[in-house]
């Protein structure tokens, strides 16, 4: 039988550098972690997602590791690390750790041997190419910065990054870096650990030959050759292998994936992970990544959501979020800045009652907004600063700023609002980074106090989800998928419904039930307005219900 563990929980991501500082230097640690571990417990989620928490040179903060196997020295260490794994178990919440295999950080020691020569041990375990006719080994683009590629006079070639420059990618063809990959899979599995998410894991596996990307892609035009890839399965299976011995699962990120590649991981005989994170409902207001922006559609979010719903069901599961540190804040995107309870308690319920494994990301749960700094070079992340130095170069600096605003991943990783004491309460020290000036009406202690608050309602819907069967397994359904306005889903299991309604205006508007529900009388089991009659048809800016039936 599928074991189904997974299936049933709910998880809190934490990007630990910005969560909480217990030592009073600024940056956010495990020490801070081990103090919040009841305040996360008291969420009612059942795991958390640990961001990367290994030494690295941060040039993309974590996802560059320049050591496997310990605790980057500003978040702790290992034994620090083992008193928050067990803490956390304690409480009964798993822990998940990041795993990042496709790329290492170029002060990795494998790298730092394989670049100087190519005849060393670790020669092989990066992607070198010598230059094709003076040029560069092929016309790819990284996703970071540039063109993939960068020159390393000591060998006279080029190595692969489909990231940032700092960040080579490994050569998985070669087995003995599988290896090092099981042999790091091992080490914290036998530490404790409950599972994996896997880091761009679609993209280990290049095409022979590497050859030319598509010109006409504006961006990522390589892709088609190394997402997929041909020894994909195979790799995957190997690691797969390694789980067996441990009762874990793996979830891997799938930037582009489609419901059947996603199928081919998850399910038949290939099967090697778990879950999938996919893209699609992130591009409701924008089209490949946050930067190449459009405005909000709520059909294109519905269509993505139902997509993955039909394409799953009976078969595999959905993995269900709406923020991470790769994206900006939600109510900035899919709300409104002007409605923060209403829209963010609205898309709460919009997706934690799906189908699936729901994830939080640090801060969601109190309706944390975009932070929208005044000059570029306040902003730290490699990809938002590469965008805004690559594209619409001849925008005036307000239009390119904006877009920052709009699509930064800095603004999901300012510090997390715990009070209104100074720096939110996140550090006695002065903080890494910028803290979110509206953290004087948007933090936790307030939250705490207000019963109604998007913190609360959080609780209330993870409450709820937890002790409903149809809440867990119940098929889905969508309802007037045409309309701008309203998303409709039931979801059915046993008997019993549940009738999901979210309003995405800013205005009154009135919504019909569909046929099936206008006969009986539902139970209206969650509502984000205090006075809201279960009868009354109208829908007040970004109102959401849920109702329940025995049908
Ligand atoms: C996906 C991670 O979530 C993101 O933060 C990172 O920059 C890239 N992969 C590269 O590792
Ligand atoms: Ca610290």
């Amino acid at each position: 039988m599928e074991k189904d563990w997974y299936r049933r929980m709910c998880f809190y991501q934490i990007w630990v550098r910005s969560f909480c500082d217990g030592n009073g230097d600024g940056i956010g640690d495990l020490y801070g972690v081990y103090d919040k571990l009841p305040y996360i417990h008291s969420l009612g989620v059942d795991g958390i997602w640990f961001s990367p928490l290994y030494p690295s040179p941060n040039a993309d903060y974590g996802y560059d590791i320049s050591d496997y196997r310990n605790i980057h020295p500003e978040y702790g260490d290992l034994q620090q690390f083992q008193k928050v794994l067990q803490r956390a178990h304690e409480l009964g919440l798993k822990v998940i750790m990041d795993l990042v295999v496709n790329h290492t950080s170029d002060e990795h020691p494998w790298f730092m041997e394989s670049r100087k020569s190519k005849d060393n041990p670790y020669s092989d375990y990066y992607i070198w190419r010598d230059a094709r006719k003076g040029k560069l080994p092929n016309n790819w683009d990284s996703l970071f910065e540039g063109k993939a590629w960068e020159y390393v006079p000591e060998r006279d070639q080029y190595y692969l990054h489909l990231f940032a420059k700092k960040q080579p990618d490994l050569n998985m063809d070669n087995p003995k870096v599988r290896e090092e990959v099981k042999g790091i899979m091992r080490f914290w599995l036998d530490m404790g650990v409950d599972g994996f998410r896997e880091d761009v894991i679609t993209f280990i596996s290049k095409k022979a030959g590497l050859p030319d990307g598509l010109p006409f892609l504006p961006i990522a035009n390589g892709m088609p050759f190394y997402k997929d890839g041909p020894r994909i399965h195979e790799y995957l299976a190997e690691f797969r292998k390694v789980c067996e011995d441990y009762d874990c699962f793996q979830l891997g990120e799938g930037p582009m994936t489609t419901t059947k590649s996603a199928l081919s991981y998850m399910t038949g005989k290939h099967k090697s992970l778990d879950l999938m994170f996919h893209f699609d409902h992130m591009m409701a207001d924008c089209m490949f990544t946050e930067y190449i922006q459009r405005p909000f559609q709520l059909k294109r979010l519905k269509h993505a959501f139902s997509k993955w719903q039909y394409a799953l069901e009976g078969k595999a599961w959905n993995t269900l979020y709406l923020e991470n540190h790769d994206h900006p804040r939600i109510i900035s995107r899919y709300g409104s800045e002007n409605y923060i309870r209403e829209s963010g308690t609205m898309l709460a319920v919009c997706y934690l009652f799906l189908q699936g494994t729901p994830f939080i990301y640090q801060g969601q749960e109190i309706g944390m907004t975009n932070i929208r700094l005044k000059s570029i070079d306040q902003y730290v992340d490699v990809s938002s600063k590469n965008n805004y130095h690559t594209f619409h170069l001849k925008d005036s600096i307000e239009k390119r700023l904006a877009r920052i605003h709009a699509s930064s991943r800095d603004s999901s990783r300012t510090p997390m609002q715990w009070d209104t004491s100074a720096n939110a309460g996140f550090t006695t020290g002065k903080p890494w980074f910028y803290v979110n000036p509206n953290y004087t009406r948007i933090n936790v202690e307030r939250q705490e106090q207000e019963p109604d608050s998007i913190l609360n309602f959080y609780r209330r819907c993870l409450c709820y989800r937890k002790q409903s069967e149809v809440a867990l397994w119940g098929t889905y359904h969508e309802y007037y998928r045409s309309s701008g306005k309203i998303y409709m889903y039931d979801r059915v299991w046993k008997g019993k419904s549940l009738l999901v309604i979210c309003s995405f205006a800013e205005h009154l508007i009135s919504v019909r039930f569909p046929p099936k529900y206008r006969q009986q009388q539902g139970k209206m089991i969650l509502c984000n307005y205090k006075d809201s009659d279960q009868e009354n048809r109208k829908l007040r800016a970004f109102e959401t219900r849920v109702y329940e039936y025995e049908i």
